[in-house]
């Protein structure tokens, strides 16, 4: 390591720019220490200004667990299947509306999955000319500011969690969903979780997945799914990310929900480059 890279904030509350890495070399063990390290601070990191091919995304995916392939073999990509498109464009280049309307509400990826992801990164190729961003929630900061009384209910509580059927995959998905490789059944989830490295405590139910809580009729768990996903995603815990071509953004799938803005033009171009980490 040449020069100490050093972090920049972006937002209030998440948002942090890595600045001084190049993704496009070998990492020596310093620097993917120093990333690591970032990231269980700042869990969302960016790195501008990167050009990488699948293949290298891959790689620096696979320096922190396992990548894993998109459920929908139609977005992976042909010759690095561990990534996969994020695009609002088909193959015959017009507008995806399933890309388009893809993940724009509120949600932490794969809590319908037997296991959860550590992270995802995203890497911007083509960006609209303005907004199309995406816009992540400090679960941790959330779940800190709720009060007293509502965190000792949630100590007792497990989720349950399925694939679009919380109150936002209802809405957003209805009839569109997509067709993948696999069945999914019912997950339970702690309604409340313990960031691994730094051990704050984060607040893991998410309007698009979640669905009830064990032992709580559907009357009382669904408001509450909904008063949770309008506390966490006040203006005070949320990073709304403006894409620029190059960056590489890599998000902590367990501290922070997510969505796709969905505020650009559909017809300008929006494509990434995706990889979504779980644990070796
Ligand atoms: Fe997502």
């Amino acid at each position: 390591m040449t020069n100490t890279p050093q972090l920049r904030p972006l937002g209030e509350t998440l948002g942090t720019e890595a600045l001084g890495i190049d993704l496009s070399q070998p990492l020596d063990a310093a620097d993917f220490a120093w990333i690591a390290h970032a990231f269980a601070e700042h869990p969302v990191l960016v790195f501008r200004d990167q050009n990488l091919g699948a293949g290298e995304l891959a790689a620096f995916g696979r320096r922190f667990g396992t990548p894993r392939r998109h459920a929908l073999v139609k977005y992976r990509h042909a010759e690095h299947p561990d990534v996969s498109w994020l695009t609002n464009v088909d193959e015959a280049g017009k507008v995806d509306w399933y890309g388009v309307k893809r993940a724009t509400d509120w949600h932490t990826d794969s809590t319908y999955e037997d296991d959860l992801p550590l992270l995802a990164i995203l890497h911007a190729k083509e960006v609209p000319s303005e907004k199309g961003g995406t816009m992540f929630a400090d679960m941790a900061a959330a779940y800190a500011a709720l009060p007293a009384a509502t965190r000792d209910k949630l100590a007792g509580l497990t989720g349950l969690h399925g694939r679009h059927t919380g109150p936002a995959g209802e809405k957003l998905y209805g009839d569109l969903k997509g067709v993948t490789e696999k069945q999914y059944h019912e997950m339970p989830w702690p309604a409340v979780v313990r960031h691994p490295a730094t051990d704050r405590q984060i607040l893991f139910v998410n309007p698009m997945h979640t669905h009830g809580f064990v032992g709580m009729a559907r009357e009382e768990s669904w408001p509450l799914i909904e008063e949770l996903a309008a506390h966490a995603t006040q203006e005070r815990f949320v990073y709304y990310h403006h894409w620029r071509v190059g960056d590489v953004l890599m998000w902590d799938e367990r501290a922070t929900m997510h969505r796709g803005a969905g505020d650009s033009r559909p017809e300008e171009r929006r494509i990434m480059l995706r990889t979504i980490v779980y644990a070796n």
